[in-house]
């Protein structure tokens, strides 16, 4: 028989709750943090854990017929994945931000500035279509460091509580956009009778929560 798999993340903001939402499916599993791939012992279903960064393609090629992760890591990553379903947790926002001591004022201050951010498309897309022409430095973490390393005049990045930024002495400045978590599926696979299942189990998880 079939067997599905689907991939969330492996460490991070939402690893908890996509654990307990698939926990509240009445799905049995073990959630070894040393194990990336865990069975399913009531129902046909793999869980990869993996970084969310590599979530989307995963399921755009098939690896993986489902994954849990944000918004904003599937419209970077510019993938033809299906949108199953928002799941409500993981809310946050994608922000530039800059030094609290900075002079940096409007949105055209930041013409000819460098901005640090794991995000080059998304903030691209946003930069180009605001006419702004800044110079994106693309690293790939603890962005909220480099204004204060002088490596860039500001940054762009996910902001939850604030807590990040606020320890590195920066504030919010632009929302780039808005994120949660969703539920996608690889475009073939779809219909699949049992991918239908776990959907509606989940969606009546978060009917219950309503
Ligand atoms: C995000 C972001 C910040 C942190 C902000 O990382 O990169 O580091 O969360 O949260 P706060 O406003 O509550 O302080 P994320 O958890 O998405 O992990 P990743 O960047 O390693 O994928
Ligand atoms: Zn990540
Ligand atoms: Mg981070």
């Amino acid at each position: 028989m079939k067997t599905l798999k689907i991939a969330i993340q492996k460490s991070g903001r939402l690893n908890e709750k996509s654990v307990e939402l698939l926990k509240n499916c009445g799905l049995n599993f073990e959630n070894y943090k040393s194990s990336l791939i865990s069975p399913v012992s009531n129902f046909p279903l793999e869980i990869l854990f993996l970084r969310d960064d590599d979530i989307p393609e995963y399921v755009q090629d098939g690896i993986a017929d489902l994954g849990i992760v944000g918004e904003n890591v599937i419209q970077e990553t510019e993938v033809e994945v299906s949108y199953l379903q928002r799941l409500g947790f993981g809310k946050c926002s994608l922000k530039i931000a800059v030094p609290n001591n900075n002079t940096i004022q409007s949105l055209a201050d930041l013409n000819g500035k460098a901005v640090a951010t794991t995000y080059p498309v998304i903030l691209g897309k946003f930069l180009k279509k605001e006419g702004i022409n800044a110079d994106i430095r693309t690293i790939s973490g603890s962005v909220e460091i480099s204004p204060g390393l002088g490596l860039s005049d500001a940054i762009c990045d996910l902001v939850s509580t604030g807590g990040t930024l606020k320890s590195n002495g920066l504030k919010p400045f632009v929302d780039v956009m808005s994120s949660e978590a969703v539920l996608i599926g690889c475009k073939d696979s779809e219909k699949d009778d049992l991918i239908q299942e776990l959907i509606q189990r989940i969606q009546s998880v978060l009917r219950a929560k309503e």
